[in-house]
């Protein structure tokens, strides 16, 4: 089969995963620098710690990252010498506005971006950009409630156009990073943290229907601003497998699929679907829209993104489940595990792409894939044939969905440089074939080595996707 010829092959890494540095260039804090590594994680991950704080005692391992912040033009030129065609990233929201909801930027901050950008550029390099990776500025979680508050949406908006304003080297964008991720881990994914006592699926919403509004206007100001360039959507993709054929299961499934295709009905049809009356009315939800919403949910987006680790699975009953990204997912009994008990599932790949394909008839990006795994220095060496193994099956899978008629813009491979681990604050859960010496507790050189890995994918770009 032919692959497209001018598909872009890709490595991802985001700001609060990557940066480090969370104190330089005049940055301000974020919700993600408020989650500790260890037993105290999960709940302020989840929201429910009312007000986070810094605490003594507590490693925090977004503070220091992989200090990307320092040494990007070492690890851009490690990337080019892979042969990347397109590096993703994100901007941290706080490095440009420390508190949020200033009018004017930090100027360290923009030069910081526009260094990266320019770098990335002369390495010959596209760039994908998502304005929003899970972070959001602590002065707006503190003085506003995140996203439950409308006004957190003149504040992004300043944001985006700010980043249209000056970047405009980048022609790939992303509003949010898995948007969805709202619903399942609202602190971690969007800075809500609850308060006894509240109704969370009305804050969850509401917050939800802010950012649809938010990631609109930033379709609208990036078609005004920088006409040639691109902005999608994004979800943590994976389609529902029904338990059996029971209809109760199929049921379960189809509705759980539309729980996180609802983001993309709107980003990408312009509208809330008809199906989330209902889902609105069992779940005691009821939205408050501003005047014109409905007029500016109409600024659809170009391409349609996800992250895909693996298919997910629905039953009627209530049978184990098992680890997997965020979203909740019965055990299937077909598939093997990863270390951390994510399933793999190459099939399911193209799976997802043709039913978000035949859903949205837009092109498609797939902008996260790969294995989480130990790796082990051996005579200084790491060979990773798990993870060639996995992304090689994934990659067979996506040129099947290509054949299959999917328009696919890119495949980017997650965290291509080793980084802090979104789930879990760990090092350890490595996805990278850049090895970064860097352990659980924040000791290391942070000393970059090559995997297996590496050599593998850059003759997999330099077939084009031929040689796996
Ligand atoms: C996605 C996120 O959820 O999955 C990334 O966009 C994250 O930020 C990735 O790192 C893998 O998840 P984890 O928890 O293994 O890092």
């Amino acid at each position: 089969m032919r692959m497209p010829k001018e598909f872009l092959w890709g490595g991802a890494i985001a700001a609060n995963q990557a940066e480090g540095a969370f104190r330089e260039g005049g940055r301000g804090l974020s919700n993600i620098d408020m989650i500790p590594h260890g037993k105290n994680r999960q709940a302020v991950k989840l929201g429910n710690v009312p007000h986070p704080t810094l605490m003594e005692g507590e490693y925090y391992p977004s503070h220091t990252g992989i200090d990307f912040y320092h040494c990007f033009k070492e690890d851009l030129a490690l990337l080019k010498e892979m042969g990347l065609k397109i590096f993703r990233t994100s901007i941290s929201w706080s490095r440009l506005f420390p508190n949020g909801d200033e009018q004017v930027p930090n100027t360290a901050g923009l030069a910081y971006y526009k260094d990266l950008f320019k770098a990335c550029r002369r390495n010959g390099m596209e760039v994908l950009v998502t304005l929003a990776h899970f972070d959001v500025p602590m002065g707006l979680v503190e003085g506003y409630g995140s996203w439950r508050s409308r006004k957190l949406i003149d504040f992004f908006e300043n944001y985006a156009k700010t980043c249209f304003a000056n970047f405009e080297e980048v022609n790939y964008w992303i509003t949010f990073n898995e948007i969805n991720i709202v619903l399942h881990s609202p602190f971690s994914g969007a800075g809500i943290a609850f308060q006894p006592g509240e109704n969370q699926e009305q804050i969850k919403y509401q917050a939800a229907h802010h950012m649809l509004v938010a990631s609109a206007k930033a379709v609208k100001h990036l078609h005004a601003m920088l006409p040639n360039a691109q902005i999608g959507c994004m979800i943590a993709g994976g389609s529902f497998y029904p338990y059996s054929p029971d209809p109760d299961d199929v049921l379960k499934a189809y509705n759980e699929d539309r729980g996180n295709t609802f983001f993309i009905d709107v980003q990408a049809r312009g509208y809330y679907p008809s199906y989330t009356a209902r889902i609105f009315n069992e779940k005691n939800v009821s939205l408050i829209w501003g005047e014109d919403d409905a007029e500016i949910l109409k600024n659809t987006v170009d391409f349609v993104s996800f992250s895909y680790y693996s298919s997910r699975c629905a039953s009627s009953k209530d049978l184990e489940s098992n680890e997997g990204n965020v979203v909740k997912s019965v055990k299937n009994p077909y598939l093997k595990m990863s270390d951390w008990g994510w399933p793999i599932d190459p099939v399911g790949l193209r799976i997802t792409m043709n039913q978000l394909y035949d859903r949205y008839q837009k092109p498609l990006f797939i902008v996260e894939n790969g294995l989480g795994a130990k790796d082990e220095i051996i005579d200084g060496k790491i060979s990773d044939d798990y993870r060639i193994e996995y992304m090689s099956q994934h990659i067979k899978a996506m040129k099947d969905g290509i054949e299959d008629g999917v328009e696919l813009l890119g495949y980017i491979s997650w965290g291509i440089l080793d980084l802090v681990a979104a789930s879990t604050g760990e090092m350890s859960k490595r996805y990278g074939m850049i090895y970064v010496d860097k352990k659980d507790d924040g000791s290391g050189s942070l000393e970059r080595l090559k995997k297996k890995s590496f050599t593998w994918y850059q003759s997999v770009i330099q077939s084009n996707g031929a040689v796996l």
